[in-house]
């Protein structure tokens, strides 16, 4: 098959050299990081190394400035807007935690939303006795909207939480539709983008949130370690600020008072490792010289083919969810645990991750599965890169 893109893939597969010598389809785990990065990672180790955490910083302020405004410009923020996290999971617990929840007070979800949401929606349940309520899917799997509403307006929820792109269906949640009744409505939105952002345009111009949540290690391919909080305007003017704040994103007036800092930075912490922070910077800026819609119609041809020929190998079971899919295809073969379909797939160079049924127990139970195995391409892999994977898939 003859693929149609403006990519220049010679020079991303050299860009990222350690793609060559395998097959890496774990992009929804953890991506291969493009050499910029890794340069601009080591290269900051070095000036710590040279003259000590503190005197580092000093030296490249306005660069570490720079990361603020990469990922506002990715996502059509400000700067002002955007705080640093290690990763979606800090980022997401930030946001939750600035939500001054009363016992009864309703957090509206999806039972496709992310499983350490989930866990800590449990957990606010218990500890502060809110009441989780989640909105049914149609048959195919997307977000039922006239569930949706019917609940926005029996429950009048405090919060309306929805992962964009869950971690195992290959699922993409309408979040703009989403975000056009909560704006109506004048409801929190809490938008997890952990999986959406690098694969798709995502814009909170477009998709009004009030928080949004985004790691830098998978489809961004930053490093472990890294990702961030968009914070909105409102929230901000309305002196929202972490459970847990520290000295950077308060400042300790008197002995009982603190007062916040006027930017999304109040959701960060003071110490923080800028080398990781420069090397997701690198990252998005990286990406961007791609461009996002190149990148995005790259691969749905990528998937689109993945799609069609895993469609014709005997015994493998797919589970593709929703009317809209992405970078996530997730496979069982027979009944093979999963874990030894990985292990197998390994021996033959092929990289990607195992969800088992803890990481979705809703979804999984409902499908009546333990577990699958992911697939998740992006960019920087080929046709003939899918075909031989194909073939694996085939062997095993
Ligand atoms: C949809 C989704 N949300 C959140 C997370 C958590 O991300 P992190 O591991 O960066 O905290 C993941 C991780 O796989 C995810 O798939």
């Amino acid at each position: 098959m003859l693929y149609n893109t403006n990519l220049n893939l010679d020079q991303i597969r050299k860009d990222t050299p350690n793609c060559l010598d395998k097959l890496y389809f774990n992009n929804a785990g953890a991506s291969l990081m493009p050499k910029p990065v890794m340069a601009k990672i080591q290269e900051y180790l070095i000036e710590e190394e040279k003259y000590g955490g503190y005197a580092a910083f000093d030296r490249n302020s306005a660069e570490i400035q720079q990361f603020y405004n990469e990922v506002a410009e990715l996502i059509e923020a400000t700067p002002h807007n955007i705080a640093f996290a290690h990763s979606a999971t800090d980022a997401y617990a930030k946001a939750l935690s600035a939500i001054d929840f009363q016992k009864d007070d309703v957090i509206l979800t999806t039972a496709d939303d992310y499983v350490t949401n989930q866990m800590q929606f449990l957990s606010l349940q218990k500890r502060f006795g809110i009441v989780i309520q989640k909105v049914r899917n149609t048959e195919n799997g997307d977000i039922d909207f006239e569930d949706f509403e019917r609940l926005i307006a029996l429950k009048r929820p405090k919060l309306v939480c929805v992962t964009h792109i869950p971690t195992n269906s290959g699922l993409v949640q309408d979040v703009e539709k989403v975000s056009e009744i909560c704006e109506r409505e004048g409801l929190l939105f809490l938008l997890d983008a952990c999986q959406s952002v690098g694969q798709l345009p995502v814009s909170v111009a477009k998709i009004k949130c009030d928080f949004m949540s985004v790691t830098g290690r998978k489809f961004l391919r930053g490093p472990r370690g890294t990702g961030f909080l968009y914070i909105s305007d409102r929230m901000l003017e309305q002196g929202s600020y972490p459970l847990f704040i520290d000295g950077a994103g308060a400042i300790w007036r008197s002995e009982d008072t603190f007062e916040l800092i006027e930017q999304g930075k109040r959701f960060q912490y003071w110490e923080l490792p800028y080398a990781l922070l420069l090397g997701l910077k690198e990252a998005i800026r990286y990406q961007k010289s791609l461009g996002i819609e190149n990148i995005q119609s790259y691969n749905d041809q990528l998937m689109t083919y993945l799609r069609k020929n895993i469609a014709t190998i005997p015994n493998v079971a797919t589970f593709d969810q929703g009317s809209v899919t992405c970078n996530i295809l997730t496979f069982t073969k027979e009944e093979k645990p999963i874990l030894a379909l990985k292990e197998e797939l390994l021996k033959r160079d092929v990289y990607c991750s195992i969800s088992a049924r803890e990481s979705g127990v809703i979804d999984f139970d409902k499908k009546g599965i333990k577990g699958v195995v992911r697939i998740s391409p992006h960019y920087f892999n080929t046709i003939d890169e899918i075909d031989r994977l194909l073939n694996h898939i085939n062997d095993l």
